[in-house]
């Protein structure tokens, strides 16, 4: 449910001129608007470096008025006061939007699901199921928020060419949702290379606002990079661009309330042959970025959910797999909350085997 600082907020949002910012004039405003930045949000969202290149000032001063724009929305109740007590936090957590993942074994994994102003990370190798949880957001985020949704629209960017508006279909119609609705409200750009991402991820904040989007999926966040910057010497080039996109993205979580999903491969054995095959790939850059890190892999036909990193989560796993319904729970397991769970489910000494096993297993891969 939305609190009323937010909806507050949102009637902020429409009557602030970047005018109504300190130390910008008309000359200052003419610039902003000729380097694509109109709004007060656009500005609240800015990188110093870019900024100060784009409108041919100092860094300093591009800073400043980085700063004021933020200080304008925190007047406004936009953005958070810089100091508020523990219980505010608390009470704001509270009233985040979660959105379900599909798999009830998932969400409770998540605490209740993807969460807005914060980028939560997939990663796993191919097939575990990340492009399968994105489109299965596709069609929850946009049921009420009382069935689990943002009750929104979804921006989903397609790095791999792997977007399939049909499994959206099927997934919608499986769930007992009437597809036409879902597919008009997903905005999908595909995107061809590394500057074209980049350039998408600046003007985000733009396409969020158009599409009135709550969820912004990007599947996969490195793989064009990963592509064209491959040699050593390149390597700190492309942590350089994919640390600027990344901070770009909380700044947009944050400041826009909005739900961001980023998926990211693992390192295979080719370049890595003695590297941990479970280890995502992007380095520190991406491991400092996410909010959460969810590790996804194959179990047969199941999939194994592992929270690696998070503020608050515990160091938790889960199973779900993935059916015509997208992500979904396994049927023996459903820990549906209030449903009554069902009598076969895998009891704690056969699922200590089961895991067990699967230890094995992965010893021997290595
Ligand atoms: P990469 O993008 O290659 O790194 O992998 P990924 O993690 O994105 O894999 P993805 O989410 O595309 O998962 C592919 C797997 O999902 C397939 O191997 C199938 O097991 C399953 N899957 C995909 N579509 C369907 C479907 O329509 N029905 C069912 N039951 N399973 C599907
Ligand atoms: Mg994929």
């Amino acid at each position: 449910m939305e609190n009323e600082s937010q909806s507050n907020a949102n009637v902020a949002i429409i009557d602030l001129d970047i005018q109504d910012i300190e130390g910008i004039g008309p000359t200052t405003a003419k610039k902003l608007k000729d380097a694509g930045i109109i709004s007060v949000m656009d500005l609240a969202v800015a990188s110093a470096e870019e900024l100060s290149e784009s409108i041919n000032a100092t860094k300093e001063t591009a800073a400043s008025f980085i700063i004021s724009a933020q200080k304008l929305l925190r007047e406004t109740n936009v953005l958070d006061k810089e100091f508020v007590t523990a219980d505010d936090a608390l009470q704001k957590r509270r009233s985040l939007l979660r959105c379900s993942t599909g798999s009830y074994a998932l969400d409770d994994l998540l605490l209740g699901g993807i969460e807005t102003q914060a980028l939560t990370e997939f990663y796993g190798e191919f097939g575990s199921g990340k492009s399968q949880v994105c489109h299965t957001l596709c069609v929850t985020a946009k049921q009420p928020i009382e069935a689990g949704g943002l009750n929104s629209s979804v921006i989903y960017i397609d790095t791999e060419g792997t977007f399939r508006p049909e499994r959206v279909e099927q997934i919608a119609r499986a769930r007992g949702f009437e597809p036409t609705e879902i597919l008009k409200s997903i905005a999908v750009c595909k995107v061809y290379n590394s500057s074209h991402l980049e350039l998408i991820v600046k003007d985000l904040g733009k396409y969020i606002d158009d599409f009135k989007a709550k969820l912004v999926v990007i599947d996969s966040i490195i793989s064009l990079h990963r592509a064209e910057f491959s040699g050593r010497g390149t390597l700190a080039d492309r942590q350089q661009r994919l640390n600027g996109m990344l901070h770009k993205l909380i700044r947009l979580a944050e400041i826009y309330n909005i739900a961001i999903v980023i998926t990211n491969q693992v390192q295979s054995s080719p370049d890595t042959f003695f590297g941990d095959p479970t280890k995502a790939t992007g380095g520190n850059v991406l491991g400092h970025a996410s909010t959460y890190r969810i590790y996804l892999r194959k179990s047969g036909e199941n999939r194994i959910a592992k929270m690696m990193d998070s503020p608050y989560h515990p160091y938790s796993d889960t199973r779900f797999t993935v059916t015509e319904k997208g992500a979904d729970d396994i049927e023996e397991q459903t820990p549906k909350k209030g449903s009554k769970r069902s009598t076969t489910t895998t009891s704690a000494s056969s699922k200590k085997k089961e895991e067990d096993d699967e230890e094995e297993e992965e010893a021997q891969q290595d």
